[in-house]
Protein backbone atom coordinates (compact mmCIF):
# COMPACT_ATOMS: atom_id res chain seq x y z
CA UNK A 1 0.00 0.00 0.00
CA UNK A 2 2.70 2.38 -0.41
CA UNK A 3 0.88 4.20 -2.66
CA UNK A 4 -1.75 5.21 -0.39
CA UNK A 5 0.41 5.60 2.55
CA UNK A 6 2.41 8.60 0.45
CA UNK A 7 -0.91 9.89 -0.58
CA UNK A 8 -2.36 10.01 3.27
CA UNK A 9 1.61 11.49 4.05
CA UNK A 10 0.91 14.39 1.14
CA UNK A 11 -3.20 14.78 2.52
CA UNK A 12 -1.07 15.26 6.17
CA UNK A 13 1.53 17.47 4.88
CA UNK A 14 -1.07 19.71 2.72
CA UNK A 15 -3.29 19.94 6.10
CA UNK A 16 -0.14 20.90 8.14
CA UNK A 17 0.64 23.50 5.27
CA UNK A 18 -2.77 24.88 5.56
CA UNK A 19 -2.59 25.26 9.36
CA UNK A 20 0.98 26.91 8.94
CA UNK A 21 -0.77 29.52 6.90
CA UNK A 22 -3.80 29.76 8.85
CA UNK A 23 -1.43 30.51 11.84
CA UNK A 24 0.93 33.17 10.04
CA UNK A 25 0.89 36.31 11.28
CA UNK A 26 0.84 39.84 9.54
CA UNK A 27 3.86 41.52 8.14
CA UNK A 28 5.03 44.51 10.17
CA UNK A 29 7.58 47.03 9.49
CA UNK A 30 10.00 47.74 12.24
CA UNK A 31 9.28 50.87 14.44
CA UNK A 32 11.84 54.06 14.21
CA UNK A 33 14.61 53.96 17.35
CA UNK A 34 13.49 56.08 20.05
CA UNK A 35 15.81 57.03 22.67
CA UNK A 36 15.64 57.73 26.44
CA UNK A 37 16.00 61.80 26.99
CA UNK A 38 17.56 63.81 29.68
CA UNK A 39 16.32 63.55 33.25
CA UNK A 40 15.41 59.48 32.77
CA UNK A 41 16.04 57.47 35.43
CA UNK A 42 19.57 56.21 35.33
CA UNK A 43 19.12 52.66 36.36
CA UNK A 44 16.55 52.21 33.69
CA UNK A 45 19.18 50.73 31.24
CA UNK A 46 18.39 48.13 28.84
CA UNK A 47 20.27 45.39 31.25
CA UNK A 48 17.82 46.15 33.75
CA UNK A 49 15.18 43.66 34.94
CA UNK A 50 11.72 44.05 35.41
CA UNK A 51 12.02 44.55 39.22
CA UNK A 52 14.16 47.53 38.27
CA UNK A 53 12.65 50.94 39.58
CA UNK A 54 11.84 54.10 37.90
CA UNK A 55 10.05 51.78 35.38
CA UNK A 56 6.58 52.50 33.94
CA UNK A 57 4.25 49.13 33.48
CA UNK A 58 2.04 49.12 30.88
CA UNK A 59 -0.26 45.85 30.15
CA UNK A 60 -2.30 44.93 27.14
CA UNK A 61 -3.32 41.66 25.92
CA UNK A 62 -1.85 40.49 22.59
CA UNK A 63 -3.65 38.56 20.15
CA UNK A 64 -3.05 37.38 16.46
CA UNK A 65 -6.29 38.89 15.47
CA UNK A 66 -5.84 42.28 17.35
CA UNK A 67 -1.76 42.40 16.73
CA UNK A 68 -1.96 45.29 14.73
CA UNK A 69 -4.03 47.69 16.89
CA UNK A 70 -1.75 46.58 19.69
CA UNK A 71 1.49 47.48 17.77
CA UNK A 72 0.28 50.78 16.88
CA UNK A 73 -0.76 51.42 20.63
CA UNK A 74 2.99 50.14 21.52
CA UNK A 75 4.55 52.35 19.03
CA UNK A 76 2.55 56.08 20.23
CA UNK A 77 3.38 54.86 23.72
CA UNK A 78 7.15 55.03 22.38
CA UNK A 79 7.13 57.41 20.26
CA UNK A 80 5.77 60.00 23.10
CA UNK A 81 7.16 58.78 26.04
CA UNK A 82 9.97 61.15 27.39
CA UNK A 83 12.07 58.01 28.47
CA UNK A 84 10.77 55.22 25.91
CA UNK A 85 13.27 52.74 27.35
CA UNK A 86 11.99 53.18 30.82
CA UNK A 87 9.02 51.45 29.61
CA UNK A 88 8.06 48.12 30.15
CA UNK A 89 5.28 46.33 28.45
CA UNK A 90 3.40 43.08 30.40
CA UNK A 91 1.76 41.49 26.97
CA UNK A 92 -1.45 38.62 28.06
CA UNK A 93 -2.16 36.37 25.49
CA UNK A 94 -3.89 32.79 25.56
CA UNK A 95 -1.73 30.07 26.09
CA UNK A 96 -2.29 28.59 22.82
CA UNK A 97 -0.78 31.53 21.40
CA UNK A 98 1.98 32.01 23.62
CA UNK A 99 3.06 28.36 23.01
CA UNK A 100 3.02 28.56 19.15
CA UNK A 101 6.13 28.41 18.43
CA UNK A 102 6.61 32.25 20.03
CA UNK A 103 5.61 33.72 17.18
CA UNK A 104 3.79 36.57 18.73
CA UNK A 105 7.31 37.03 20.70
CA UNK A 106 8.95 37.48 17.01
CA UNK A 107 6.85 39.46 16.05
CA UNK A 108 7.25 41.60 18.65
CA UNK A 109 10.50 42.00 18.94
CA UNK A 110 10.69 42.35 14.77
CA UNK A 111 8.98 45.34 15.23
CA UNK A 112 10.67 46.70 18.44
CA UNK A 113 14.07 45.03 18.91
CA UNK A 114 14.95 47.02 21.81
CA UNK A 115 11.48 46.80 23.65
CA UNK A 116 11.43 45.74 27.11
CA UNK A 117 8.55 43.15 27.52
CA UNK A 118 7.21 39.54 29.02
CA UNK A 119 4.82 37.53 27.36
CA UNK A 120 2.08 36.18 30.00
CA UNK A 121 0.09 32.80 29.39
CA UNK A 122 -3.43 33.52 30.38
CA UNK A 123 -5.34 30.08 30.70
CA UNK A 124 -9.07 30.60 29.36
CA UNK A 125 -10.24 27.68 31.03
CA UNK A 126 -9.68 30.16 34.28
CA UNK A 127 -12.66 31.95 33.33
CA UNK A 128 -14.89 29.88 30.93
CA UNK A 129 -16.99 28.98 34.12
CA UNK A 130 -17.54 32.03 34.96
CA UNK A 131 -18.49 33.64 31.16
CA UNK A 132 -22.19 34.59 30.92
CA UNK A 133 -23.79 35.04 27.57
CA UNK A 134 -23.71 38.77 27.26
CA UNK A 135 -25.52 40.94 24.68
CA UNK A 136 -22.60 40.15 21.97
CA UNK A 137 -20.64 37.60 21.32
CA UNK A 138 -17.57 39.59 21.19
CA UNK A 139 -17.97 40.72 24.68
CA UNK A 140 -17.68 37.01 25.86
CA UNK A 141 -14.23 36.51 24.92
CA UNK A 142 -11.95 34.77 27.66
CA UNK A 143 -9.05 37.64 26.52
CA UNK A 144 -11.36 40.03 27.92
CA UNK A 145 -11.10 39.20 31.21
CA UNK A 146 -7.52 38.68 31.11
CA UNK A 147 -7.52 42.10 32.86
CA UNK A 148 -8.52 40.71 36.35
CA UNK A 149 -5.52 38.53 36.59
CA UNK A 150 -2.84 41.04 36.12
CA UNK A 151 -2.32 40.95 39.52
CA UNK A 152 -1.70 37.22 39.72
CA UNK A 153 0.34 37.04 36.12
CA UNK A 154 2.60 39.72 36.53
CA UNK A 155 6.01 39.52 39.39
CA UNK A 156 5.37 40.54 42.51
CA UNK A 157 7.97 43.24 42.53
CA UNK A 158 5.72 45.29 40.16
CA UNK A 159 3.64 47.81 42.49
CA UNK A 160 1.47 49.06 39.81
CA UNK A 161 0.31 48.65 36.09
CA UNK A 162 -1.75 50.89 33.29
CA UNK A 163 -4.17 48.31 31.94
CA UNK A 164 -4.99 49.37 28.28
CA UNK A 165 -7.00 48.08 25.29
CA UNK A 166 -5.52 47.63 22.03
CA UNK A 167 -7.23 49.99 20.21
CA UNK A 168 -5.38 53.33 21.65
CA UNK A 169 -3.16 55.29 20.63
CA UNK A 170 -1.39 57.52 23.14
CA UNK A 171 -0.20 61.31 22.17
CA UNK A 172 1.34 61.96 25.39
CA UNK A 173 3.65 61.25 27.65
CA UNK A 174 2.48 58.17 29.61
CA UNK A 175 4.60 58.85 32.37
CA UNK A 176 2.04 61.63 33.59
CA UNK A 177 -0.78 59.07 33.46
CA UNK A 178 1.63 56.77 35.26
CA UNK A 179 2.62 59.54 37.78
CA UNK A 180 -1.36 59.46 38.86
CA UNK A 181 -1.77 60.15 42.84
CA UNK A 182 -3.62 56.91 44.41
CA UNK A 183 -4.70 57.69 48.00
CA UNK A 184 -4.76 55.04 50.17
CA UNK A 185 -8.07 54.33 49.94
CA UNK A 186 -8.16 53.26 46.21
CA UNK A 187 -6.71 50.66 44.17
CA UNK A 188 -7.74 51.63 40.56
CA UNK A 189 -7.55 55.07 38.76
CA UNK A 190 -9.34 56.25 35.78
CA UNK A 191 -11.28 58.42 33.62
CA UNK A 192 -15.04 58.63 35.24
CA UNK A 193 -18.09 59.67 33.46
CA UNK A 194 -20.77 60.95 36.05
CA UNK A 195 -22.91 61.92 32.77
CA UNK A 196 -23.53 58.27 31.52
CA UNK A 197 -26.87 56.74 33.24
CA UNK A 198 -25.20 54.52 35.18
CA UNK A 199 -28.91 52.11 36.34
CA UNK A 200 -28.68 51.08 32.57
CA UNK A 201 -25.51 49.11 33.25
CA UNK A 202 -27.66 46.43 35.34
CA UNK A 203 -30.61 44.79 34.99
CA UNK A 204 -34.10 45.73 36.19
CA UNK A 205 -33.85 42.97 38.41
CA UNK A 206 -30.36 43.71 40.26
CA UNK A 207 -32.21 47.30 40.88
CA UNK A 208 -34.83 45.89 42.64
CA UNK A 209 -33.27 42.73 44.49
CA UNK A 210 -33.85 44.19 47.88
CA UNK A 211 -30.12 42.40 48.48
CA UNK A 212 -28.69 44.12 45.60
CA UNK A 213 -29.59 47.45 43.99
CA UNK A 214 -28.88 50.85 45.34
CA UNK A 215 -27.57 49.20 48.60
CA UNK A 216 -24.33 47.77 46.51
CA UNK A 217 -23.12 51.10 46.51
CA UNK A 218 -23.93 52.19 49.87
CA UNK A 219 -21.24 53.28 52.09
CA UNK A 220 -18.77 54.20 48.74
CA UNK A 221 -16.21 56.85 48.77
CA UNK A 222 -17.86 58.58 45.91
CA UNK A 223 -21.26 58.09 44.40
CA UNK A 224 -21.00 55.40 41.51
CA UNK A 225 -19.77 56.17 38.23
CA UNK A 226 -19.26 54.71 35.19
CA UNK A 227 -16.19 54.64 33.84
CA UNK A 228 -14.29 53.06 31.56
CA UNK A 229 -12.16 49.69 31.92
CA UNK A 230 -10.24 49.90 28.90
CA UNK A 231 -7.55 52.36 30.50
CA UNK A 232 -6.57 51.93 34.24
CA UNK A 233 -3.93 52.35 36.73
CA UNK A 234 -4.17 49.56 39.28
CA UNK A 235 -1.86 49.37 42.41
CA UNK A 236 -0.98 45.42 42.10
CA UNK A 237 -0.53 45.52 46.26
CA UNK A 238 -3.39 46.73 47.42
CA UNK A 239 -5.60 44.41 44.55
CA UNK A 240 -3.51 41.47 45.66
CA UNK A 241 -3.57 42.47 49.40
CA UNK A 242 -7.74 42.97 48.88
CA UNK A 243 -8.12 39.80 46.98
CA UNK A 244 -9.64 42.05 44.30
CA UNK A 245 -10.23 39.07 41.50
CA UNK A 246 -12.14 37.00 43.76
CA UNK A 247 -14.66 40.03 44.64
CA UNK A 248 -14.46 40.28 40.86
CA UNK A 249 -15.53 36.63 40.24
CA UNK A 250 -17.97 36.44 43.39
CA UNK A 251 -19.79 39.20 40.74
CA UNK A 252 -19.81 36.81 38.34
CA UNK A 253 -20.68 33.69 39.91
CA UNK A 254 -24.19 35.78 41.39
CA UNK A 255 -24.45 37.25 37.38
CA UNK A 256 -25.21 33.28 36.32
CA UNK A 257 -27.78 32.78 38.87
CA UNK A 258 -29.86 36.15 38.15
CA UNK A 259 -29.29 38.05 35.25
CA UNK A 260 -27.71 41.31 36.97
CA UNK A 261 -26.79 42.89 33.55
CA UNK A 262 -26.26 42.12 30.12
CA UNK A 263 -22.70 43.45 29.09
CA UNK A 264 -19.60 41.52 29.47
CA UNK A 265 -16.56 41.92 31.57
CA UNK A 266 -17.45 45.81 32.58
CA UNK A 267 -20.22 45.28 35.00
CA UNK A 268 -18.30 42.95 37.64
CA UNK A 269 -15.65 45.92 37.40
CA UNK A 270 -18.43 48.96 38.14
CA UNK A 271 -20.47 46.52 40.88
CA UNK A 272 -16.49 46.36 42.62
CA UNK A 273 -14.98 49.71 42.04
CA UNK A 274 -17.56 52.22 40.73
CA UNK A 275 -17.46 54.93 43.39
CA UNK A 276 -14.04 53.82 44.58
CA UNK A 277 -12.10 54.46 41.54
CA UNK A 278 -9.65 58.04 41.74
CA UNK A 279 -10.73 60.40 38.80
CA UNK A 280 -8.34 60.55 35.94
CA UNK A 281 -8.41 63.43 33.87
CA UNK A 282 -10.51 62.45 30.62
CA UNK A 283 -7.76 63.47 28.76
CA UNK A 284 -6.30 60.12 29.39
CA UNK A 285 -9.50 58.27 27.51
CA UNK A 286 -10.92 60.00 24.53
CA UNK A 287 -13.15 57.03 23.80
CA UNK A 288 -15.64 56.17 21.46
CA UNK A 289 -13.81 56.79 18.42
CA UNK A 290 -14.74 53.34 17.18
CA UNK A 291 -18.01 54.79 16.45
CA UNK A 292 -21.93 54.27 16.52
CA UNK A 293 -22.23 50.73 16.36
CA UNK A 294 -25.62 50.80 14.73
CA UNK A 295 -25.56 53.83 12.17
CA UNK A 296 -21.30 53.13 11.95
CA UNK A 297 -21.68 57.18 11.94
CA UNK A 298 -17.73 58.34 12.86
CA UNK A 299 -17.38 60.01 16.16
CA UNK A 300 -15.17 63.36 16.94
CA UNK A 301 -12.93 64.06 19.88
CA UNK A 302 -14.97 65.31 23.17
CA UNK A 303 -14.21 68.56 24.04
CA UNK A 304 -10.88 69.50 26.28
CA UNK A 305 -7.19 68.50 25.43
CA UNK A 306 -6.15 64.52 24.39
CA UNK A 307 -3.90 62.36 25.69
CA UNK A 308 -5.20 58.74 24.23
CA UNK A 309 -7.58 58.46 22.15
CA UNK A 310 -9.29 55.24 22.11
CA UNK A 311 -11.25 53.56 18.99
CA UNK A 312 -13.60 52.29 21.50
CA UNK A 313 -16.82 50.70 19.84
CA UNK A 314 -17.59 48.30 17.11
CA UNK A 315 -15.64 49.99 14.33
CA UNK A 316 -11.41 49.53 14.31
CA UNK A 317 -9.25 52.13 12.12
CA UNK A 318 -7.68 49.64 10.42
CA UNK A 319 -10.87 47.74 8.95
CA UNK A 320 -11.96 51.43 8.00
CA UNK A 321 -8.82 52.22 6.45
CA UNK A 322 -8.72 48.76 4.29
CA UNK A 323 -12.33 49.43 3.69
CA UNK A 324 -11.50 52.49 2.30
CA UNK A 325 -14.03 54.14 4.39
CA UNK A 326 -12.11 55.77 7.25
CA UNK A 327 -13.06 58.32 9.48
CA UNK A 328 -11.26 61.92 9.79
CA UNK A 329 -9.62 60.35 13.03
CA UNK A 330 -8.36 56.77 11.14
CA UNK A 331 -5.90 58.94 9.49
CA UNK A 332 -3.92 59.81 12.77
CA UNK A 333 -4.07 56.44 13.90
CA UNK A 334 -2.44 55.58 10.23
CA UNK A 335 0.45 57.02 10.91
CA UNK A 336 1.39 55.00 14.02
CA UNK A 337 0.15 51.53 11.83
CA UNK A 338 3.50 49.29 11.14
CA UNK A 339 1.44 46.71 9.27
CA UNK A 340 3.03 45.86 6.14
CA UNK A 341 0.36 45.01 3.15
CA UNK A 342 1.83 41.88 1.46
CA UNK A 343 1.08 39.07 -1.24
CA UNK A 344 1.92 36.49 1.28
CA UNK A 345 -1.92 35.31 1.97
CA UNK A 346 -1.37 37.60 5.46
CA UNK A 347 -3.26 40.45 4.44
CA UNK A 348 -6.62 39.35 6.37
CA UNK A 349 -4.93 40.84 9.69
CA UNK A 350 -8.02 42.11 11.06
CA UNK A 351 -10.92 40.50 10.22
CA UNK A 352 -14.17 42.89 10.65
CA UNK A 353 -16.15 39.36 12.20
CA UNK A 354 -13.13 39.36 15.45
CA UNK A 355 -14.54 39.70 18.72
CA UNK A 356 -13.28 43.31 19.56
CA UNK A 357 -11.30 43.27 23.48
CA UNK A 358 -12.43 46.65 23.80
CA UNK A 359 -14.60 46.88 27.09
CA UNK A 360 -16.88 49.10 25.64
CA UNK A 361 -18.04 47.17 22.48
CA UNK A 362 -21.64 47.61 23.17
CA UNK A 363 -24.64 47.07 20.80
CA UNK A 364 -26.04 50.41 23.42
CA UNK A 365 -24.13 53.45 21.87
CA UNK A 366 -26.05 55.77 24.01
CA UNK A 367 -24.98 54.39 27.49
CA UNK A 368 -21.07 54.77 26.31
CA UNK A 369 -21.73 57.93 24.44
CA UNK A 370 -24.69 59.68 26.59
CA UNK A 371 -22.89 62.74 26.89
C1 LIG B 1 -31.62 56.00 33.46
O1 LIG B 1 -31.95 54.73 32.98
C2 LIG B 1 -33.03 54.12 33.66
C3 LIG B 1 -33.15 52.69 33.18
O2 LIG B 1 -33.13 52.63 31.79
C4 LIG B 1 -34.29 54.95 33.43
O3 LIG B 1 -35.38 54.38 34.10
C5 LIG B 1 -34.06 56.37 33.95
O4 LIG B 1 -35.16 57.17 33.65
C6 LIG B 1 -32.80 56.96 33.32
N1 LIG B 1 -32.49 58.23 33.96
C7 LIG B 1 -32.23 59.32 33.29
C8 LIG B 1 -31.90 60.52 34.10
O5 LIG B 1 -32.21 59.36 32.09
Amino acid sequence: MPARAAAAAAAVALLLAVCAQAAALPRFAEAPEYRNGEGCPAAATAAAGVCDAGLVHISMTLDAHYLRGSMAAVYSLLKHASCPESLFFHFLAEEEEVGGGGDLRRAVAASFPSLRFEIYAFRAEAVAGLISASVRAALESPLNYARNHLADLLPRCVPRAIYLDSDVLAVDDVRRLWETRLPAAAVVAAPEYCHANFSRYFTPAFWSDPGLGRRVFAGRRRPPCYFNTGVMVIDLRRWRAGNYRHRIERWMEIQKEKRIYELGSLPPFLLVFAGEVEAVDHRWNQHGLGGDNVRGSCRPLHDGPVSLMHWSGKGKPWDRLDAGNPCPLDHTWKSYDLYVAGDDGAAASSPASRPALSSTSTTWPALVFSW
